[in-house]
């Protein structure tokens, strides 16, 4: 579907990994595949004393598969944004490129998040945030990490309040754009197999894992004031475990959905009651601290897995257990839903007390997919009991790819559409638990890991006797 109207999408920070590795890629196939309009342009905005045409030779290096009928939709615009007169010399600057009025503008903020704030300040300064009743829209996109506790969230979204309307703005997390996680929506409610067993009554346990091969890769200075938790367990994480946890919602409109996961996010059982030595398990990979840009005696977790429970009707007792990591032995991204053994143990218990006929396994990522574990008898004399599965492959059945989730992220965002986007309250509610998290994690020790194990085998033991083991794909 095309975008409706002509849009000029601002990336400040232009000249960022960002832009080159994921934005203009997206944007160029979106182009490509007419799902923007076509007088769309991408403007960058950045300090490197570049033109159009440096701009685009930069974007061509890094991205050699671009065409020439998407370049000659990139500008460039040089500003170092320091002053009031730069910003207005921005908007001046983009009121002429635009070559088709009335157009969308989007700002997409490719740029440190201490940056976040002075910027929105420059240009709603400018006039430039401000949008007509039924004009054309202006919005801002802005990336992770959204604060970094919530005091801090609570008071970015507090400025950015009076800057902007909250229709205005698209706090974006990738994942909300893979097409496994949108799946998971349709998998519950499209479908009638599913939802009656999706409670307390028939699911045992629910683990999800987002394991990553990878160490800091060259953004240790980032990551080691980061860490796991708030580098994925606060978003992509729990964006996951919200859309596998609420109720239906009413419709599929944006704020139906968000909330619903909002309920999800205030349900989560804060740590301050719970031992947290029986409930969260840290880790730091085997030569953390000698990766570049990292302090020599980093405390940083690189490996997180918690046991937690969500206090609402449909889940009380069930346990969640969320973990992810770096340098891990495998990347993917998983959720496992464990179901119950049947009453009556008319076959007898599975022979390993651990094995649970049942299970649902939803492949976010790679080999996209959805897998059904149950029990069949073998063929032959006597009764002998061996697992089976049904397995869902995107590739196969589709026979295509799936899009990049900031494709769809960026053309939902030209479409004005918020769905897949982070409403202030879930922002705050998922800092929320994450700070009470944070505050029991000082109570448990940082366990030392092998890069490609599994992380500290400690977080084995946060399954209870007979509830399994961690899903390893
Ligand atoms: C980012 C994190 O948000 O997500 C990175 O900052 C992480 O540390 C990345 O590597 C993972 O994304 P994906 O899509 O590769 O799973």
């Amino acid at each position: 579907m095309p975008s409706p109207q002509p849009a000029q999408v601002v990336i400040l920070g232009a000249s960022g990994d960002l832009t080159a590795r994921k934005l203009i890629p997206a944007l160029a196939a979106a182009f490509r595949q007419g799902h923007l309009h076509p007088a769309t342009q991408v403007i960058g905005v950045a300090r490197r004393p570049w033109d159009d045409d440096g701009f685009r030779e930069h974007l061509r290096c890094a991205v050699p598969s671009l065409g020439d009928e998407f370049l000659a939709r990139t500008r460039y615009v040089l500003t170092h944004l320091e002053s009031a007169e730069e910003y207005r010399a921005l908007a001046a600057r983009l009121d002429a490129l635009a070559d088709a009025a009335p157009a969308h503008r989007v700002y997409y903020l490719a740029i440190k998040p201490e940056l976040f704030l002075p910027t929105l300040r420059g240009l709603h300064g400018a006039g430039l945030l401000q949008q007509a009743v039924d004009g054309p829209r202006r919005c801002v996109v802005i990336e992770k990490p959204f604060g970094s506790d919530l005091a801090s969230a609570l008071a970015l979204n507090h400025a950015l309040r009076e800057l902007l309307d909250e229709s205005q703005i698209f706090r974006i997390d990738h994942y909300l754009g893979k097409e496994t996680v949108q799946n998971l929506l349709v998998l519950r409610f499209r479908n009638a197999l599913f939802e009656p067993l999706w409670n307390q009554k028939y699911i045992e346990l629910v683990q999800i894992t987002v394991a990553e091969t990878i160490g800091v890769e060259g953004r240790g200075a980032f990551y080691d004031g980061t860490g796991a938790v708030r580098d994925i367990l606060q978003n992509h994480l729990l964006q996951i475990l919200a859309l596998i946890a609420m109720e239906p919602p009413a419709s599929l409109a944006a704020d139906d959905i968000r909330d619903e996961k909002v309920k999800v996010l205030r349900a989560l059982r804060g740590f301050a009651a719970l031992d947290p030595r029986r409930h969260i398990v840290r880790g730091q990979y085997a030569g953390y601290r000698r990766e570049a840009g990292v302090d020599p005696q980093s405390e940083t977790e690189s490996f997180i897995a918690v046991r937690t429970y969500i206090d609402t009707w449909r889940w009380g007792g069930v346990p969640f257990l969320l973990r992810t990591g770096k340098a891990l032995a495998k990347r993917f991204t998983s959720v496992r839903l464990q179901l119950r053994m049947p009453p009556h143990a008319l076959f007898g218990a599975p022979e390993e007390c651990h094995l649970r006929p049942n299970a649902l396994t939803l492949r976010i990522q790679p080999n996209d997919g959805v897998e059904l574990d149950f029990d069949v008898k073998e063929p032959g004399p006597g009764l002998v009991i061996k697992p089976a599965k049904l397995d869902f492959d995107y590739a196969a059945r589709f026979g295509r790819a799936l899009p990049d989730a900031y494709e769809r992220l960026l053309v939902d965002v030209l479409h004005g559409d918020q769905s897949l986007f982070i409403r202030s309250d879930e922002i705050e509610h998922s800092w929320r638990w994450i700070d009470s998290l944070r505050n029991a994690m000082r109570d448990t020790p940082l366990y030392l890991y092998e890069r490609g194990s599994w992380g500290p085998f400690a977080s084995d033991d946060l399954f209870g006797p007979c509830e399994g083991r961690w899903w390893c794909g």
